[in-house]
């Protein structure tokens, strides 16, 4: 590993690369988005290289898809398999019960479908996502174009009778125009602070015209693996109880960087 990765790097690597043990041959994957998962890829690609395994993977945006297609791993579109066997993501935050709040880089609708649509998800991440209550990571909703004025004024109105400490809602932004989606949309940003019942405001908000999907995860990740620059990697399954503490070998073969390069 190149001396000059930041110990954040260093975490969300020994995650992806641990996570990345949970495929077999044969599987059909969900490629989640962001920069975790992006050293997912690149360690999924690694094992393809080097032990020849036959996965067919389904990214869950085009920066993805760009990302897994230069490494030669085989993509596929939900539409043909169907369905999946495990996709692994990043988060941009997680709870006890690892529900999540994702959609930091703008990928929540495509992820949200890919993730279940999987008999398993397992998320990977750096220690730091980790909280005791969702809601510190502003909330990304997406919302068609059309009218977004008109849905930002029904989502905040619809705050107001939910058990959240902030409600101030904002648009989110490439330069000086909205950022659009994968799928043409906007995204808006709740920034929420503490959210008291994420299921709850996970259904409400998703009854509101407008609103395409919301970047809460319930009860749809079964696994986290948290990474550690020191080269440890705990693996939490909420469903078997399971926690492990595992050191993940810190060499990869210089190939993994080659597209940094
Ligand atoms: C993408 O839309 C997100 O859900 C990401 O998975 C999330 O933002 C985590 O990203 P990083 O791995 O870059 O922190």
């Amino acid at each position: 590993m190149p001396a000059d990765l930041n110990p954040i790097d260093k975490a969300k690597f020994i995650a992806a690369k641990r996570a990345v043990e949970f495929v077999e041959d044969g599987m059909k994957l969900g490629l989640g988005t962001g920069s975790t998962a992006a050293w997912m890829v690149r360690c999924l690609a690694e094992r393809i290289r080097e032990e020849g395994l036959r996965v067919v993977g389904v990214p869950t945006s085009s920066r993805t898809a760009e990302l897994a297609a230069s490494l030669g791993i085989r993509l596929s579109t939900l539409d043909d398999v169907k369905w999946l066997d495990l996709t692994i993501d990043g988060a941009d935050e997680f709870d006890p019960n690892l529900n999540l709040i994702k959609g930091g880089g703008a990928a929540l609708l495509q992820e949200k479908i890919v993730a279940t649509a999987s008999d398993q998800m397992i998320v990977i991440a750096d220690a730091a996502k980790e909280v005791v209550q969702l809601g510190a990571f502003p909330l990304p909703v997406e919302v068609i174009p059309f009218g977004w004025q008109t849905t930002k004024a029904l989502v905040e109105e619809t705050l107001v009778s939910m058990d959240v400490l902030g409600r101030d809602v904002t648009l989110r932004m490439n330069g000086d125009k909205p950022l659009v989606t994968d799928e043409a949309n906007y995204i808006l940003d709740l920034h929420l602070n503490r959210i008291g019942n994420a299921r709850q405001l996970a259904l409400v908000l998703n009854q509101i015209p407008g609103v395409v999907e919301n970047g809460l995860f319930i009860d749809i990740c079964d696994i986290v693996v948290i990474g550690h620059a020191d080269g440890r990697a705990s693996v939490r399954d909420i469903n078997t109880g399971r926690v492990e503490d595992d050191r993940v070998d810190f060499a990869p073969s210089d190939n993994i960087f080659a597209d940094l390069e």
